[in-house]
């Protein structure tokens, strides 16, 4: 298989994916797809009450994306809703549509055409699984649940919200199971896939494990 100048960041909620893919984009310069955005637009879209047969429609005609190599923004009727996408109402909407056959199918062209030739760094679920397949780097990142829940625990307390650990804990490992038991694309690493644990790992220490593979697949 001819393979294509991308970085695929795989992986659970909270296992640092998102933050590792910023790192890796602004060194190495390439742009970044956080491919959840879409699937945020998708629930956005489906809570303006479009159906699914003119979602589609709706993103070809109305949204613009803009793709930096820190981040996705997104214009809706030449609005910015890239912030708004950022709610859990619609993380929990995105959450259920993405387990749909036609949500998937209608999104894996949009992702696919965001690679040009030049380098690009992909964040999500199934980017090494099904989305790039031919990618010339896989990353699958995961931590234990207790330091995922710990994660997210310090992030929701930095924001202000009320948080119980406990709750935290039991959310991630229903989404867990959620992610890896559903019938299409179920989050899991790809065969060729390099699986960092980031339990007892700073992001500095995976971003430099990470470099180190960049350097022996790109050269
Ligand atoms: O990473 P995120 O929270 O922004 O993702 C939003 C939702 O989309 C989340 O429930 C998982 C889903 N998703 C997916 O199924 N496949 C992807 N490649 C990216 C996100």
């Amino acid at each position: 298989m001819q393979k294509i100048n991308v970085i695929t960041i795989d992986g659970p909620s909270a296992s640092g994916k998102g933050a590792l893919s910023k790192a890796i984009a602004k060194s190495s310069q390439f742009k970044l797809l956080d491919s959840g955005a879409l699937y945020r637009l998708y629930a956005y879209l489906s809570n303006m009450n479009f159906k699914s047969n003119e979602i589609a429609d709706q993103i070809k005609k109305n949204v613009i994306f803009e793709l930096g190599n820190q981040d996705l923004s997104i214009k809706y009727l030449d609005n910015d809703v890239t912030d708004d996408l950022r709610s859990e109402i619609i993380a929990k909407t995105a959450s259920d549509l993405s387990s749909r056959k036609e949500v998937r199918t209608s999104l894996y062209n949009i992702q696919r055409n965001f690679y040009d030739g030049s380098g690009l760094v992909a964040d999500g679920r199934d980017m090494g699984t099904v989305i790039f397949k031919d990618a010339k780097l896989k990353v699958f990142l995961t931590a234990s649940t207790e330091e995922r829940a710990k994660r997210r625990y310090l992030e929701l307390q930095n924001r202000g919200q009320e948080v119980n650990m406990r709750e935290l804990i039991d959310d991630i490992k229903k989404r867990d199971l959620k992610d890896s038991s559903r019938e299409l694309s179920p989050l899991f690493p790809a065969e060729d896939a390099h699986i960092i644990d980031s339990s007892n790992l700073s992001l500095k220490e995976v971003f430099s494990i990470t470099e180190n593979l960049i350097k022996k697949e790109f050269n």
